[in-house]
C-alpha cells in the first residue's frame, strides 16, 4: 500500500485475458493498491467484458480491495452476483434507466461501498439526489467502453467539485477518475483531488515497468495535489492516525461515541499515559490525521470539558479511595 495520498486502481480490461488471474498477482505485486473491475454487457457500452462469476474466481487470488465498475443497463439485476462475489464497492452509472437508489441502498445494505459513475457529458448534478447513499463518485475521462483512449481534460474538472457530494463523509469518501489516466495526465488529475486513479492500458503496455508506472502515477497525482490544492504542503499520508486526546477508559468511550456520530471513525487504543487511581492508564483517542483540522473544529471545545470532568473524577476517586465515586 502507497504511503502518500493518492491510489492506484488497476484496471484489468487490457490484462491478458487469457492469464486474468497472473495479470491480477502481476499488478498487485507491482504495488497496484486495488484491482478495477470493468463489467460491460454489450448494451449501456459497445463492449462485452466479463460477469461475477469471474470476478468471484479472482476473488482468491488476492486480498487487495476490488471495485467493480458496472457499465451495464441493468444493475439492479445483477447487483448481487458482484457482492456474492466478494466486491468490497459497486459503482454504477447514473445514466442507467431503472430506479437507482434501490441498488445503492442494496450495496450498503451488504456493507460495502456504493458508488455513482458520470459519463464525461453528464453533469455532476445528476448525482444530486443521491448524496446521501455515496460512498464513491467515479468520474469518466473517457468515453466507457474501451481502454486505451485519450485523457479528456474538460471532463476530468468535475473532480473538484465532486468533493461536494461526499460532505457527509468526512473521511473515506472517495472520489475516482476513471479513463486515460497515465504519466502524463495523473498530476492533473491529482491536483483536482481524485483519491483512486484507475490506471489500465499505462500498466499493461508492453516494455512498461508496471512497479515504475505504479509509483509515478502515485507519486505525481500527490504532486499534483500538494501545489494545487495543498499550498505547497505534502499530502497527509492517508494511513496517518493521530492522537486527538488522552482520557480515562469511560470518558474515553463516551468521547468516542460522539465523534464517531459524525462520521469520523475512532481508535481507541490503551495509551502510555497518566496511569488512573482505578489502575487503568489513560486511552488515546486516535483519529484519522486526514480528519484532525475537522475533529478539532467540531470537538475541541468538548475537548476541554472531557479533560476538565476527567481530572474532577481522579480528584473524586482519590479522595474517596474508590473507582465508582
Ligand atoms: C473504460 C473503463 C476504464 C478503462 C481504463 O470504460 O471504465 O476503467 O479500462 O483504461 P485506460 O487507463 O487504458 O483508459
Ligand atoms: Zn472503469
Amino acid at each position: 500500500m502507497g504511503g502518500g495520498r493518492a491510489r492506484v486502481a488497476a484496471s484489468i480490461l487490457n490484462a491478458d485475458l487469457a492469464n486474468l488471474a497472473r495479470d491480477v498477482r502481476r499488478v498487485v505485486k507491482a504495488g497496484a493498491d486495488r484491482i478495477h473491475l470493468d463489467i460491460m454487457d454489450g448494451h449501456f457500452v459497445p463492449n462485452l467484458t466479463f460477469g461475477a462469476k469471474t470476478v468471484k474466481a479472482l476473488r482468491g487470488v488476492t486480498d487487495v480491495p476490488f471495485d467493480a465498475h458496472l457499465m451495464i443497463s441493468e444493475p439492479s439485476r445483477y447487483v448481487a452476483g458482484f457482492l456474492d462475489a466478494g466486491c468490497d464497492s459497486v459503482t454504477i452509472h447514473v445514466e442507467v434507466d431503472e430506479p437507482i437508489e434501490p441498488t445503492l441502498r442494496a450495496i450498503r445494505a451488504a456493507g460495502r461501498a456504493a458508488g455513482l459513475c458520470v459519463r464525461p457529458a453528464t453533469p455532476l448534478t445528476a448525482l444530486e439526489p443521491y448524496r446521501e447513499l455515496l460512498d464513491i463518485v467515479m468520474i469518466m475521462t473517457v468515453e466507457p467502453g474501451f481502454g486505451g483512449q485519450t485523457f479528456m481534460r474538460d471532463a476530468a474538472r468535475k473532480i473538484l467539485p465532486a468533493r461536494s457530494l461526499l460532505a457527509h463523509k468526512p473521511v473515506g469518501g472517495e472520489i475516482h477518475v476513471d479513463g486515460g489516466v497515465n504519466r502524463e495526465t495523473a498530476e492533473y488529475a491529482g491536483g483536482l483531488g481524485a483519491d483512486i486513479l484507475v490506471v489500465g492500458s499505462a500498466l499493461f503496455t508492453k516494455g512498461h515497468d508496471m512497479g515504475r508506472e505504479v509509483r509515478l502515477i502515485r507519486a505525481l497525482a500527490d504532486e499534483g495535489y500538494q501545489y494545487q490544492l495543498n499550498d505547497g504542503k505534502p499530502p497527509i499520508p492517508r494511513d496517518n492516525w493521530v492522537t486527538f486526546t488522552r482520557l480515562p477508559r469511560e470518558i474515553a468511550r463516551r468521547f468516542a461515541d460522539e465523534i464517531e456520530a459524525g462520521a469520523i471513525p475512532v481508535l481507541l487504543l490503551r495509551g502510555e499515559g497518566e496511569m488512573n487511581p482505578d489502575g487503568v492508564r489513560d486511552y488515546d483517542l486516535m483519529v484519522p490525521a486526514t480528519a484532525e483540522a475537522l475533529t478539532i473544529e467540531r470537538h475541541g471545545a468538548a475537548r476541554e470539558a472531557r479533560l476538565a470532568e476527567a481530572a474532577a473524577w481522579r480528584e473524586r476517586v482519590r479522595a474517596a479511595g474508590s473507582p465508582g465515586a
